[in-house]
C-alpha cells in the first residue's frame, strides 16, 4: 500500500504548484475593427494548457445590467443569460480550447461593441482574467466636394462633404505635392483630399496594381485598362471608379453599391466603358473602353474603395490612328 500513497500524494503536490503558474492573456493593444466585420478577440491560457474542462467566461465588466457575451461551462455554450444584442454573434472554437486557446470570435460588430471585455477562465483549482479593449470605426461615404463660390481676390471656396463616420475622422487637405494646404492655396488643394485615421493596419496589405507600360490603343477599336487588386481578393462589395486626373479626374465609370453608376460620367465615355462584372469577384477592376478615340489618350487613374481602405494606381493610354 505505501507504493500508492506515494503516488497520490507526488501527483496532488504536482498540480497544485503548476497551476499557480497559469496566466490568462489577453492582447497587449486594443482590438480595432471596422462596423459590420468580424473580428476575435485574443484571449489564451499561458502555459499552454487544455481549457476544455474549464469554465470560460467572456463578459462586459462596464455594462450596469447584464453583462455576460458568451459562457462556456461543463463542456458547453450556456448562453440563456448572454446580453440580447450578442445573440447567435459569438463563437468560441472548441478545438482551439484543447490548445489554451479561448479567443472569441464576433460577428458583425456594431458600435455598441466598442468598449472593455474580460475573458475569465477558471478552473477547479485555479482562476485568472485578461481584458481585451475593443475599439470600433464606421467608415463614411466617400467624400464629395463641391465648388461653393469666389471670393475678392480669386480664390475659390471648395467644400468637402462626408457623413457617416466614427469615430470623427481627421480631414486634410493636401496639395498636389502631398504637403498639407495653407489657405491661400486654396484652388490647388482641388486635386487630393485625404481621410486619415480610417485606414486600419491590417487591409493595408492591399494594393491596387496597373500595368508597368503604357496601354496603346487603335482609334476605332476597343482597349482594356488593367487594373486588378493585390493579393487578389473580390472587389464585388467595393467601390471601383476610373477617372481622368489630366481632366480633373473627371468620372469615366464608377461601380459602387454592386451597381454601375454612371450618371456623373464624362459625356463623351457614355455607353463606351464597361467593367465585366464577373472579373470584379476576381480582384479584376479592368476596364473595357470601346470604339476609342484621338481624344481618349492621357491619363486614366483606377481607385478602388472598400469600407477600411483604398488605393489607386494609373494607366497611361497611347491612341494611334487608324
Ligand atoms: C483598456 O482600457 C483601459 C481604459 O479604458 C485601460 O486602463 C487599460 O489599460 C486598457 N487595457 C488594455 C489591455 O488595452
Ligand atoms: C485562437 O483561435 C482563434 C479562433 O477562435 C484563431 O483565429 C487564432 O489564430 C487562435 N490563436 C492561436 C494563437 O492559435
Ligand atoms: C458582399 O455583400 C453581400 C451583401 O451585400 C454579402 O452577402 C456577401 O457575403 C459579400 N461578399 C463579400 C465577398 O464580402
Ligand atoms: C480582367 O478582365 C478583362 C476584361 O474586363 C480581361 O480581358 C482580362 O483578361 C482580365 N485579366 C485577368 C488577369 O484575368
Amino acid at each position: 500500500m505505501k507504493f500508492i500513497c506515494l503516488t497520490l500524494l507526488l501527483v496532488s503536490g504536482i498540480t497544485d504548484s503548476r497551476s499557480e503558474q497559469y496566466k490568462v492573456v489577453g492582447p497587449a493593444d486594443p482590438v480595432f475593427v471596422v462596423a459590420g466585420e468580424d473580428v476575435i478577440l485574443p484571449c489564451s491560457v499561458k502555459p499552454s494548457t487544455s481549457v476544455v474542462d474549464m469554465r470560460v467566461e467572456w463578459f462586459r465588466p462596464n455594462l450596469k445590467d447584464a453583462q455576460l457575451v458568451h459562457l462556456y461551462e461543463d463542456r458547453e455554450d450556456g448562453n440563456t443569460d448572454q446580453i440580447q444584442s450578442y445573440r447567435g454573434r459569438t463563437k468560441l472554437i472548441h478545438q482551439e480550447l484543447q490548445k489554451g486557446n479561448a479567443s472569441l470570435k464576433l460577428s458583425s460588430v456594431q458600435i455598441s461593441d466598442e468598449g472593455r471585455y474580460k475573458c475569465f477562465i477558471q478552473s477547479k483549482t485555479w482562476y485568472d482574467d485578461a481584458t481585451v479593449n475593443v475599439s470600433v470605426e464606421v467608415l463614411g461615404r466617400p467624400p464629395v466636394i463641391t465648388v461653393d463660390g469666389f471670393d475678392y481676390s480669386g480664390g475659390l471656396h471648395l467644400q468637402c462633404e462626408s457623413e457617416g463616420w466614427y469615430p470623427e475622422p481627421d480631414l486634410e487637405w493636401l496639395n498636389s505635392e502631398g504637403l498639407p494646404c495653407h489657405s491661400e492655396m486654396k484652388f490647388i488643394c482641388l486635386t487630393l483630399l485625404i481621410i486619415s485615421g480610417a485606414t486600419d493596419s491590417r487591409s493595408e496589405q492591399y494594393e491596387v496594381v496597373g500595368p508597368a507600360d503604357p496601354v496603346f490603343a487603335v482609334a476605332g477599336e476597343d482597349v482594356i485598362l488593367p487594373c486588378s487588386i493585390k493579393p487578389s481578393t473580390s472587389v464585388a462589395n467595393m467601390t471601383v471608379g476610373w477617372t481622368r486626373p489630366d481632366q480633373k479626374d473627371s468620372l469615366v465609370h464608377l461601380y459602387e453599391d454592386h451597381e454601375d453608376r454612371n450618371t456623373d460620367q464624362i459625356q463623351s465615355y457614355r455607353g463606351r466603358t464597361k467593367l465585366i462584372h464577373q472579373e470584379l469577384q476576381k480582384g479584376n477592376a479592368s476596364l473595357k473602353l470601346s470604339s476609342v478615340r484621338i481624344f481618349d489618350e492621357g491619363r486614366y487613374k483606377c481607385f478602388i474603395q472598400s469600407k477600411s481602405w483604398n488605393d489607386d494606381t494609373t494607366v497611361n493610354v497611347k491612341v494611334e490612328g487608324e
